[in-house]
């Protein structure tokens, strides 16, 4: 903890293009939580290889989410925003607090049954044991509180869970990390299937609005979003599809729910859809142009990774250290 503030982790993946529900239901919350707490936000380029990748691909993507981070508003001076992989402390504690998780709590994990289904050809250890590393990551700083979404959530209770065991048996050597609930940001569904969440892994390109889109593929994709046959703009479950067009707005907008069914009293989808599609562009363009202009600018991005990987390796090998000594590691000798 510096200067009395509390500690936050969190991290992201760099697989798939990142969509408007990453940004108004993760990201930009990330920010407005950024000057109340002392912050790590990692890329888990760790975490992505659990399933297969093409590196050349998940390079740029880390350093393309890096980089979005500060578009969208962390400042890297304060915030400190850099690579999983390049701290090795992340791996040393995964190890040995692999040691203190037992086989039947990982078989729980409704996420690693859900992806070994899904990539049935390679089940490997590592997806098996990636709620440890994620452990590993929060524990690693001693994060006070981790915002994450609702399908997070189990392995945030792991987390708990290890830490406390840990605790009992060697002393207080974790802080107990907490979800951060409250504002966390607005849930987005997918535009074709409003009962599913927007995500990047979507097969169907129109179900989802990326980050990097243009204004018209934005206009195109609202356009086509599935909506319901009842004609009133209201607020409410029975029109899930409606209700997403709503909180999307909202989301872009900072209007209320009410505010919003008001102003689109009088109106049909079609306008509905365009109020969205327009939202969303005044929101994604100039975070579009920030991008841009970061990536000119190598030098500048290249030194945030570098100071980052030193903050984040500083910050993080007391933990370690302390961890170490705890479980009966032969001191270093200087
Ligand atoms: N598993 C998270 C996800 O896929 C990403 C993640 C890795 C994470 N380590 C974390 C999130 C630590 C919060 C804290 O969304």
């Amino acid at each position: 903890m510096l200067n009395g503030n509390k500690v936050l982790f969190s991290g992201m993946q760099a697989t798939g293009n990142l969509t408007l529900g990453n940004y108004l239901g993760a990201l930009k919350n990330w920010v407005a939580l950024a000057d109340e707490y002392e912050c790590y936000y990692s890329v888990v380029d760790m975490h992505s290889i659990t399933v297969r990748q093409d590196p050349a691909e998940l390079r740029r993507r880390a350093r393309a989410l890096l980089t979005l981070y500060i578009a969208a508003g962390l400042d890297p001076e304060k915030s400190c925003i850099y690579f999983q992989s390049h701290v090795s402390g992340h791996a040393e504690l995964a190890w040995i607090l692999s040691c203190f998780t037992y086989m039947g709590e990982l078989n729980r994990m409704t996420q690693f049954k859900d992806k070994s289904a899904k990539h049935a050809d390679n089940i490997n250890a590592g997806l098996f044991t990636y709620p440890v590393l994620m452990a590993a990551d929060i524990l690693l700083y001693q994060a006070d509180v981790v915002p994450v979404g609702i399908d997070q959530m189990q392995h945030l209770e792991l987390t708990r869970d290890i830490a406390q065991r840990f605790n009992s048996i060697y002393g207080d050597v974790f802080t107990v990390p907490e979800p951060y609930i409250g504002k966390i940001g607005a849930k987005i569904m997918s535009l074709q299937d409003p009962a599913k969440k927007m995500s990047k892994s979507d097969e169907n390109p129109n179900a989802s609005i990326y980050l990097m889109d243009d204004p018209d593929t934005i206009r195109r994709k609202c356009k086509r979003a599935v909506t319901d046959s009842e004609g009133v703009i209201l607020y409410r479950d029975e029109q899930p599809g409606v209700k997403n067009l709503l909180d999307i707005y909202c989301a872009c907008t900072s209007k209320t729910p009410d505010e919003a069914v008001r102003e689109f009293e009088s109106c049909g989808y079609g306008q509905l859809k365009e109020a969205v599609s327009e939202a969303v562009i005044s929101v994604l363009a100039p975070l579009q142009e920030r991008v841009r202009d970061l990536e000119k600018d190598k030098a500048y991005i290249d030194k945030v990774i570098h100071d980052n990987a030193e903050r984040a390796a500083y910050a993080s090998s007391k933990t370690l250290r302390k961890v170490q000594k705890k479980v009966g590691f032969p001191e270093r000798i200087r």
